[in-house]
């Protein structure tokens, strides 16, 4: 699988001619530090729509515009008084970090990024690969690299091996730092509401607020205009079933497992087979050592990726509880299994 696209090591020269394409009007996939972005200039409308295009991406979904930092998002975004300083709040705090704000739009940005809301959504990313990109190029606009619906990507390798065909050019960061996508934070309410969780949560905003979140309304989960929201995204092929504590229920409902190739995935190393049979143990996977949540962000997309280009039938992963960056995993794999 994969194809033409060129992974470009990151060199100081690489990251010119990545810039160079970018302003001729093509698009390129970049590092950040959460995923792999599909990049394009904002004010190209042919490229914007190429990366549309290249996702198999419904027009209906917005797209993330990437500024250096503050005075870049002020440019694009409608935000004053009470906001502004609540934006500024929140930029002191988190930025450049993995922070999406939701903003009235200027009208200069584009409907095509927009889908035609009011709104844009506006990060500042701290991978300094993609900084030094915008700041040769300006803002770029760039949704995770992944064809629509599929796991996101956190290696190069993982964009090349997906769209690989349809774009000519992979700069390589080498594995993302954070490994799930952005925070998505709504700001347009008198309290705060999270779109879609990340690695900076609601607690923590909440923090420097000095307020509570708003819970999200259920209805969000099935509106068109927030596909990210949608109940199905991020999905492997292979069918995928969640566990919290054990996955023997799964297996034994799965039916005959023994003649089954399942897959099993533990949060930590601390988890032996499910029936405790001695050929299981080629079938078991681990996100992180010692269950720190932070290394099983980075490690989800990879390991679902992975063992989605192997045969098996089933994949049975366990969920992490919605606290701390626990939520934004449990999130992306409710997700992910809501297809199965
Ligand atoms: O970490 C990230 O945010 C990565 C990296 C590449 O920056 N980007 C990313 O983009 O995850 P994407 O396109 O895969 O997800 C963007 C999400 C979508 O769910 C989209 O619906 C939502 O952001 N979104 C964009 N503009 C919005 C808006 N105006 N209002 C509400 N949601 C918006
Ligand atoms: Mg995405």
């Amino acid at each position: 699988m994969g194809g033409g696209a060129r992974i470009l090591e990151a060199t100081p020269e690489s990251i010119r001619e990545a810039a160079d394409i970018l302003l001729a009007g093509e698009v390129v996939a970049l590092p950040t530090e959460t995923v792999y972005g599909l990049a394009a200039v904002i004010g190209d409308d042919g490229a914007l729509r190429k990366i549309f295009r290249v996702k198999g991406r419904p027009s209906c979904d917005p797209l993330i515009v990437h500024v250096l930092d503050l005075s870049g998002l002020l440019g694009l975004a409608e935000v004053g008084g009470a906001l502004l300083d609540r934006v500024r709040r929140l930029c002191d705090a988190f930025c450049p970090g993995p922070l999406t704000f939701v903003l009235r739009k200027k009208k200069a940005v584009s409907d095509i990024i927009t889908a035609g809301k009011k709104t844009v959504a506006i990060r500042m990313p701290s991978h300094p690969i993609f900084r030094e990109i915008l700041r040769r190029t300006g803002p770029l606009a760039a949704p995770s690299a992944n064809p629509f619906g599929y796991v996101s990507p956190t290696y190069a390798e993982h964009v090349r091996a997906s769209m690989g065909e349809e774009i000519s050019h992979i700069l390589d960061g080498g594995p993302c730092e954070i490994g799930v996508e952005s925070t998505i934070l709504d700001l347009s309410g008198k309290r705060f509401t999270i779109l879609r969780p990340g690695a900076i949560t609601a607690e923590m905003i909440g923090e420097v607020l000095g307020e509570r979140a708003k819970p999200l309304r259920p209805m969000v989960s099935t509106d068109p205009a927030a596909p990210g929201m949608l109940r199905q995204h991020y999905s492997p092929r292979t069918k995928l079933r969640l566990f919290r504590e054990s996955a023997a229920e799964i297996l034994l409902n799965f039916g005959e497992n023994s003649e089954k190739n399942v897959a099993i995935i533990y949060l930590s190393q601390n988890h032996g087979p499910p029936f405790g049979e001695k050929k299981w143990a080629e079938n078991i996977f681990w996100l992180s050592e010692a269950g720190d949540w932070n290394e099983v962000a980075r490690n989800i997309f990879a390991l679902l990726r992975r063992l989605d280009g192997m045969e098996f039938d089933l994949i049975c992963c366990q969920v992490p509880e919605k606290i701390g960056v626990g939520a934004a995993i449990n999130d992306r794999l409710s997700r992910a299994a809501a297809k199965f």
